[in-house]
Order: C-alpha cells, then sequence, then structure tokens
C-alpha cells in the first residue's frame, strides 16, 4: 500500500545541535532530522583543529553509499535520502552514548596502548566500546559499565557488538574488492520507535582506511599526523567507494 514518503512533507527548521563536523536540523516531521556535513576537522577532542576542503561532501557521499549498502545487506540505519552535497535527511534516534569501534588491525590509540605494532593482524575482529563524554575524552569503558550506568541494557549492548561485526563483515568485503584495508572504524547507534539503528557517519574521518597495494593512508589520520595530501586521500578513499 502506497507508504508516504517520509521526507515528503519535512521541512528544514532550527538546528538542534552542532557537533565537531556536522550540524543537525529539526524537521516539520518530529521523527526526522537534517545533518549538514561540514569541512571542520578537529583531532584529539578539539585540541587540534583545522579545515579539509570539501570534506563534507565526500563524508555525506560516502556515507550515503554505506547505508544503502548495509541497508541491503540487512542492517538498519538512520539512512533516509541523500539531499544534497552537504546535507542528508535522517530519522531522529535516541542516541546511545557509545561509541563502537571495531578493529581488524592494530593502529591508533590501540597500537599506542599495548605497544604493539600498527598493522598487525589479529586472530579476531576487535570491538571496544567507548563513552561519549568530551570532558572525559571518550574514555573506553567494558560493556559493564554500559550496563552499569545505564547507557544501554544488556541486550543492546550484545546488539551493538553483533551489529558492528556484520557492518565490519559487510564494509571489509566490499573495500577488500575496491584495493582498500579496513582497518578499523567507529559506529554510532540509537533507538528508534523500540529499534536500534545505525546512525552518524561513515566516512574517512571515522575510519581507517589503507591502500592494499602501498599501505597509503586515505583518511583523517593524514590530518590527525599531519603527513601532507588530506584532501587528496579523501577524494581517492570516495573515488574507490564509489567504483
Ligand atoms: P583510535 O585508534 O584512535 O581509538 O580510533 C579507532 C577508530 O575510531 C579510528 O578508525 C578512528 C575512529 N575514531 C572516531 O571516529 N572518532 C574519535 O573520536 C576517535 C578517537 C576515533
Amino acid at each position: 500500500m502506497g507508504e508516504r514518503p517520509v521526507e515528503a512533507v519535512a521541512q528544514k527548521l532550527g538546528m538542534i545541535y552542532e557537533g565537531k563536523a556536522k550540524q543537525v536540523y529539526a524537521t516539520s516531521d518530529p521523527d526526522l532530522v537534517i545533518f549538514y556535513f561540514k569541512d571542520d576537522a578537529t583531532a584529539f577532542n578539539a585540541k587540534k583543529r583545522g579545515t579539509i576542503e570539501k570534506k563534507g561532501i565526500v563524508n555525506n557521499r560516502m556515507s550515503e553509499a554505506f547505508f544503502l549498502l548495509l541497508e541491503g545487506a540487512g542492517v538498519r540505519t538512520h539512512f533516509v535520502r541523500r539531499l544534497s552535497e552537504r546535507e542528508m535527511l535522517c530519522r531522529r534516534l535516541e542516541i546511545i552514548p557509545l561509541e563502537t569501534v571495531v578493529r581488524n588491525l592494530v593502529a591508533g590509540s590501540l597500537a599506542k596502548r599495548l605497544g604493539r605494532s600498527e598493522g598487525e593482524p589479529f586472530k579476531q575482529p576487535v570491538v571496544e566500546f567507548y563513552f561519549k563524554s568530551d570532558p572525559l575524552d571518550d574514555p573506553m569503558v567494558l560493556p559493564a559499565h554500559a550496563i552499569a550506568f545505564g547507557w544501554a541494557s544488556a541486550e543492546e549492548v550484545a546488539r551493538l557488538e553483533s551489529l558492528a561485526l556484520k557492518v565490519n563483515a559487510v564494509l571489509r568485503d566490499f573495500l577488500d574488492a575496491r584495493g582498500v584495508t579496513l582497518v578499523d572504524f567507529k559506529l554510532e547507534f540509537g533507538r528508534y520507535h523500540g529499534e536500534i539503528l545505525l546512525g552518524d557517519e561513515i566516512c574517512p574521518d571515522t575510519c581507517r582506511l589503507w591502500d592494499k597495494a602501498t599501505g597509503e593512508k586515505l583518511d583523517k589520520d593524514r590530518f590527525r599526523r599531519d603527513l601532507g595530501g588530506v584532501e587528496e586521500g579523501y577524494r581517492e578513499a570516495l573515488a574507490r567507494v564509489l567504483s
């Protein structure tokens, strides 16, 4: 039966949230919001700031491609439709205050914390949770903390872990076929009418993407570590995803 297109009546209203890389606008439909992707880049909890030209356009386009791919694989997401170069219409989630990180290879904070080499393989992917808190610099937490503090129920935490591993399997295979290694990435989930949906964005800000042949970094580490060629890295990552 002809379900009304969700966006048909959604008019953009005022900004309800501004983050480091995105703005979120209310719409006339209480179930929908509009994301606006900025070029602003921060790292180390905004101690480092800059601009990556056209980043917002790349992140919006890449997130769209990944959300469509994941929906096709049976993972429900907040994505409704890309509205413009920098705007995406999304379902309005009650965000769970956890960042879910999946790692396929050692890199970044894990390499540092455990004194391992970047690129070292694991026996199996690793899922980690971080509590979303700017004043605390997003500390790593155990599932038990999330449950004990009431950030998510035991069932929800188990669901986040299994969804994160599913997302990993889908994205890793997709990127591998395009000559890109998915080293690690961060996801955010939220509640929507009794369901857990994948939210936020999936892009070079939130993933480590290495060229399979050369090991070249095609992600935000180029900005974090002052490697140069930041815009080029983002552009190449998008070209691979769209190829
Ligand atoms: P990490 O190695 O710094 O812990 O990062 C793991 C992954 O999470 C990496 O792909 C980058 C992503 N990430 C974010 O999306 N936001 C953040 O604030 C941080 C610290 C990492």
